[in-house]
């Protein structure tokens, strides 16, 4: 809809226009700004989100708050507070007048004041500058935490949109100043210390003091840990280090496009979403690509056979060619010899064949261990008052009925919040729905829940189209749902796998 098309909500518009829980997007003095009608409230807001800018009034309404088509981002429809991530930041609300049958929206509301901590622990302190950690800063001063609250990373960079390095920022589509999730003045005005190139090498949990590697010692009274994953390397016989590319870091990121500029073929190790992505974002550049893995069908494993097997198309489709069911054996300068005999030319190799959580601080200071650190519903390790998130954290997760451990952007940041907001007091528990998603070219595979094992899988509408839903299921209960295309029944499956666990809990109440 162009400007012209949409209603100046300053002029007005008929209330009978909106259906009950209907949404009607218009402008106020030319920014987009969503009606929302709940029964016989009207909320006005900014019609677009603010992790990405997706289109709020195609998303979800559940109660008052409004949830995000494009990653599941929630805002509260009466303060506009980013209520989940991914999105960080409040969007902007304006008053609703009703005069007869009309509404006008012309008066932006301020935002709301900083609430008030009681019993706050008397300094904070968060391992690991990622996902999990820079949620969990911010989630603790936007809840009114005034004490000290340091951000020890290992990395040199800010925390950044890891996602992004494999996607936009490494297809060349997205610029560098993207990247960082905040600015300096961030850290800088909301009194955050962060500590970058600075790797913990022990944690003493009896006298709540974290150890540097160059010797410097840091007190706390709460901790978080948040050092999330590392790529699993693999030895490639024959191989050069400057042959062989992980990606973690936005350095990883740097590194690969600075070898790319100048690259013709690159083989891709490992068809996960991280090697497949890489692939794709690479193939926008003109290289040449070839991936090598040892499965089937990529993403089989996690998507099933037949996702795979689109996955899979969707690449070859992009000039991309697939050696399944081979392993790199050696490369002999720039042949890459595979298990099966072929030889494959390549300027380097990026191997995106996994990763392990970073938990040898954890192990060190014998917190207890879960393939991952182990930790509460409330995301508290064995040791009190010590929290951890993100890759690292294997929680009861209440939907699967499962402990569980992803590797999830919007999880880590998620948990990243609840666990800030632990460590104020509040007893809440992490029961957020699982949710991921991964961008191929031009489509964007969402997945709700978490399904390690299924008996079927049952799929709605056409994957060759381009617009389907796969629900994946054992002994009847549903357990994810996959969706490309269909970004409300998305959010509707997430919504449902909510209410269901609120209902389960309801009768063992
Ligand atoms: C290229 C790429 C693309 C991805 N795309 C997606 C996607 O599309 N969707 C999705 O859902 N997920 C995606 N992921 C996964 C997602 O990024 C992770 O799940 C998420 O970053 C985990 O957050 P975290 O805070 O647990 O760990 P991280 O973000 O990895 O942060 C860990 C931090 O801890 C620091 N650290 C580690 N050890 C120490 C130590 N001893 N002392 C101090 N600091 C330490 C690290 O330097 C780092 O700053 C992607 C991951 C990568 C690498
Ligand atoms: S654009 Fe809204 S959650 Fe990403």
């Amino acid at each position: 809809m162009n400007d012209v098309e949409k209603p100046d909500l300053k002029s007005g518009v008929s209330s009978l226009s909106l259906p009950e829980d209907g949404k009607l997007l218009g402008v106020v003095d030319g920014e987009d700004v969503v009606v929302v009608r709940r029964g016989t409230d009207f909320f006005a807001v900014s019609a677009h989100c603010t992790h990405y800018g997706g289109p709020l009034a195609e998303g979800l309404l559940i109660e008052d708050t409004v949830r995000c088509p494009w990653h599941h981002a929630c805002f509260d429809l009466r303060t506009g507070e980013a209520l989940r991530a991914p999105a960080l930041d409040p969007i902007s609300c304006w008053k609703v007048e009703k005069h007869g049958d009309k509404i006008f929206v012309r008066e932006k509301l301020k935002p709301s004041a900083p609430k008030k901590v009681v019993n706050a622990p008397s300094s904070v302190v968060i391992a690991g500058g990622g996902a999990a950690g820079l949620a969990a800063a911010d989630m603790l001063r936007r809840e009114g935490y005034e004490g000290p609250l340091t951000i020890i990373s290992a990395d040199d960079a800010p925390p950044v949109d890891r996602p992004n390095l494999s996607k936009d920022y490494l297809a060349g589509t997205a610029q560098e100043d993207w990247v960082p999730l905040r600015s300096s003045d961030f850290y800088r005005d909301r009194k955050i210390e962060l500590l970058l190139s600075s790797r913990i090498s022990s944690l003493d949990t009896k006298r709540k003091i974290v150890v540097l590697e160059n010797g410097k010692q840091i007190q706390f009274d709460a901790l978080l840990l948040a050092t999330g994953a590392e790529p699993i390397h693999l030895p490639i016989e024959g191989a050069t280090d400057s042959q062989v590319q992980y990606l973690r870091t936005f350095a990883d990121s740097k590194a690969i496009i600075a070898r790319a500029v100048s690259a013709k073929r690159v083989v891709v190790v490992g068809a996960s979403f991280i090697g497949l992505e890489v692939a794709a974002s690479l193939r926008a550049r003109g290289i040449t690509i070839d991936v090598v893995a040892p499965e089937n069908q990529p993403l089989e494993k996690i998507m099933g056979p037949e996702i795979g097997r689109f996955i899979r198309k969707l690449h070859e489709d992009h000039g991309v060619t697939f050696h399944l069911g081979q392993t790199v054996k050696r490369m002999d300068g720039r042949k890459v010899i595979l298990s099966g005999g072929q030889r494959l030319e390549a300027d380097f190799l990026v191997l995106g064949v996994g990763v392990r959580p970073t938990i040898a601080l954890a192990e060190q200071a014998g917190l207890a261990g879960d393939r991952g650190i182990a930790v509460n519903e409330y995301l508290e390790t064995s040791a009190p008052g010590i929290f951890a998130a993100g890759d690292i954290a294997r929680w009861p997760d209440p939907h699967s009925g499962e402990r569980i451990r992803v590797e999830h952007w919007v999880v880590a940041e998620r948990q990243g919040q609840v666990a800030a907001r632990n460590i104020l007091g509040r007893r809440e528990k992490f029961d957020a729905v699982p949710f991921f998603w991964s961008q191929h070219y031009d489509v964007a595979i969402n997945y709700v829940g978490h399904a390690e094992k299924w008996d079927r899988i049952e799929i709605d509408g056409d994957l060759n189209a381009r617009d389907c839903a796969a629900t994946f299921k054992r002994d009847g209960r549903t357990l994810a749902v996959v969706t490309i295309s269909r970004d409300l029944q998305s959010l509707q499956a997430e919504a449902d796998m909510e209410a269901l666990q609120a209902t389960q809990n309801q009768k063992i109440a």
